[in-house]
């Protein structure tokens, strides 16, 4: 059989991407003065609280209570629109055409976290929640000869994706996000993920948040 009874084609035709998992990452323009006063915020709620939450996936380092979301200052209320612009944006980008408008609520829970040198999170998930994401405030200031210092990993959450043991292709991908100040992450909060040891000066300050949706009564379009 020759060749030319075999035709080629594009296989882009062919492909159906299945069982995506989506991951936002959004950096917020113009956020120097934003970051300065958040930062300041967390850092007096330190002082005031040394004791903090404490432990959640957190291996050492600092994490507030879980009310941040209801703290009164105005950096919170535009840290709270941030994450209803993300996480409204990503839901429709989302939500299948059911030929009606559709909207949504939001309940939101949020706290900071300082990790200083040698501090991680351990793998987890956010159980009781559907979204889940981080703000990144301070960088500090990792040690450059440690690559991986302070990043998120996120996990492939096909377990069995390594079975196709073919080196450097899509299927053993892993997915690091570094912390850059003003980053805004989402993801379903089933995917787990943890944060790589702080190694170097300073502290590394973020805030993650749980979000909650609730559709509200669909209307005609
Ligand atoms: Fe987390």
């Amino acid at each position: 059989m020759s060749e030319e009874m075999v035709p080629d084609f594009d296989i882009n035709k062919s492909v159906r991407l299945i069982f995506a998992t989506p991951l936002v990452v959004h950096d917020w323009p113009n956020s120097e003065q934003f970051n300065q006063d958040l930062e300041k915020l967390v850092r007096h709620s330190e002082d005031n609280d040394k004791d903090g939450y404490g432990t959640r996936s957190n291996a050492g380092g600092w994490q507030s209570p879980g009310n941040l979301i209801t703290w009164k200052d105005p950096v919170v209320d535009i840290f709270r629109q941030r994450i209803e612009k993300l996480v409204t944006n990503l839901l429709q980008e989302t939500a299948r055409d059911t030929g009606k408008n559709r909207s949504f609520r939001l309940m939101i829970d949020a706290w900071a976290n300082i990790n200083r040198d040698r501090d991680y999170n351990v793998v987890h998930t956010h159980p009781n929640c559907m979204y889940s994401g981080v703000y990144y405030v301070h960088q500090g200031e990792p040690e450059k000869a440690i690559p991986y210092s302070g990043l998120l990993e996120i996990l492939d959450p096909r377990e069995a994706a390594n079975y196709v043991q073919i080196r450097h292709s899509v299927f053993d991908a892993r997915e690091f996000v570094e912390n850059i100040p003003g980053r805004m992450l989402l993801w379903p909060s089933w995917l787990k993920h943890w944060v790589h040891p702080y190694q170097g000066k300073g502290e590394r300050i973020s805030v993650a948040f749980n979000v909650n949706v609730i559709e509200e009564n669909e209307q005609p379009a």
